[in-house]
């Protein structure tokens, strides 16, 4: 038989499919979801993400120190206020939720890197992303408020900024004001190519920011599209974005891996709440592997052409790097 090529030869064992693996990872690519709240003395867990929780600010560098210990090296805060107004105040507000955790994160954990989720959502009694006009939101006021939420975020201590709102002209406006009040150096994270998606649902449980009346589907992007996607990355990269974020992960590979070729930044992937809940769920009822399946997933988003991954399983994955199971 004339088979000159046999791609089993460099699958024979451990050793020769780990020679030859494409794809490394490293725990520094890692980035946790952490959602804190107000109150003291309390953790709270989520009820459509099991394992998940909202912290208080007292236990918050409990949280901190295992994913420090564990290798996970940065966060993304989310805060869940306990007053909501129409215009979002507590977003940009000095004693604000996210701005009281990132003080004393930075005093107890300094070592990890902490990014903070810039969006009016969790802030907004109508639970949309910015402030209303009529029954829309208002592009060009919001980036206003956007600004002042970034740039009281970093004052507090926040080490990279992250907008998450799909404004138009949003990572402009917030690289405006971080350089005029000095902070040049201080990355911005867009979550650029973001689609209205029935995969944040959890999270807006966890937050409480549903939109209390119609739908985000006039500022995040129609599922259908795939170049409006990367017309996003390339204004964002514009403007100023220092990192292209894709949300979701894994039902959006095929955007990862366009906006990886065409943009020269690096590029995140967001794994959000509906992807931690149904493998989650699924691995609650005996039906997959839970830990086979978060590996999986994990090495999809950087095969896919991520360099960087938001996942509520960043510590679980950790370990896994550590035990060699995948990396
Ligand atoms: C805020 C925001 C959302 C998520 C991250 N930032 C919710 C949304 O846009 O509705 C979702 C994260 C997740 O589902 O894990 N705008």
């Amino acid at each position: 038989m004339d088979m000159r090529m046999r791609p089993r030869r460099l699958r024979g064992n451990e050793m020769i499919r780990k020679m030859v693996r494409e794809t490394r990872m490293d725990k520094s690519s890692l980035i946790y979801p952490l959602f804190v709240m107000e109150g003291s003395g309390r953790k709270e867990e989520i009820p459509s993400m099991p394992g998940q929780y909202r912290y208080t600010l007292d236990i918050l560098p409990e949280k901190l120190s295992e994913l420090a210990d564990a290798g996970v090296g940065s966060v993304m805060l989310f805060g869940i206020p306990d007053h909501k107004d129409e215009v979002g105040s507590g977003a940009y507000a000095e004693d604000g939720i996210v701005q009281k955790a990132l003080r004393k994160a930075k005093e107890e954990v300094p070592d990890l890197y902490y990014i903070t989720d810039v969006c009016m959502c969790e802030y907004t009694s109508h639970g949309h992303c910015g402030v209303l006009c009529g029954q829309d939101v208002d592009n060009d006021r919001t980036l206003e408020l956007l600004s002042r939420t970034a740039l009281s975020h970093v004052q507090a201590g926040a080490d990279m900024v992250a907008p998450s709102d799909m404004m138009d002209g949003r990572v402009l406006a917030i690289r405006e004001t971080l350089d005029q009040a000095g902070y040049t150096n201080t990355p911005i994270m867009s979550y650029a190519v973001k689609y209205a998606s029935a995969f944040y649902g959890p999270f807006r449980e966890a937050a409480d920011s549903a939109p209390a009346f119609g739908d985000r589907k006039t500022y995040q992007m129609d599922f259908h599209n795939s170049r409006e996607g990367i017309k996003e990355a390339m204004l964002d990269v514009e403007e100023g974005a220092d990192i292209i974020m894709v949300k979701p992960a894994m039902s959006f590979l095929d955007m990862v891996t366009k906006v990886h070729d065409m943009v020269d930044v690096p590029v995140a992937a967001y794994s959000v709440s509906g992807e931690y809940a149904m493998v989650k769920a699924a691995a609650m009822k005996g039906w997959i592997d839970e830990d086979r399946i978060v590996c999986e997933m994990a090495a999809s988003v950087f095969r896919a052409g991520a360099q960087i991954y938001l996942t509520y399983y960043a510590e679980e994955l950790a370990r896994f790097m550590d035990e060699g199971r995948i990396g």
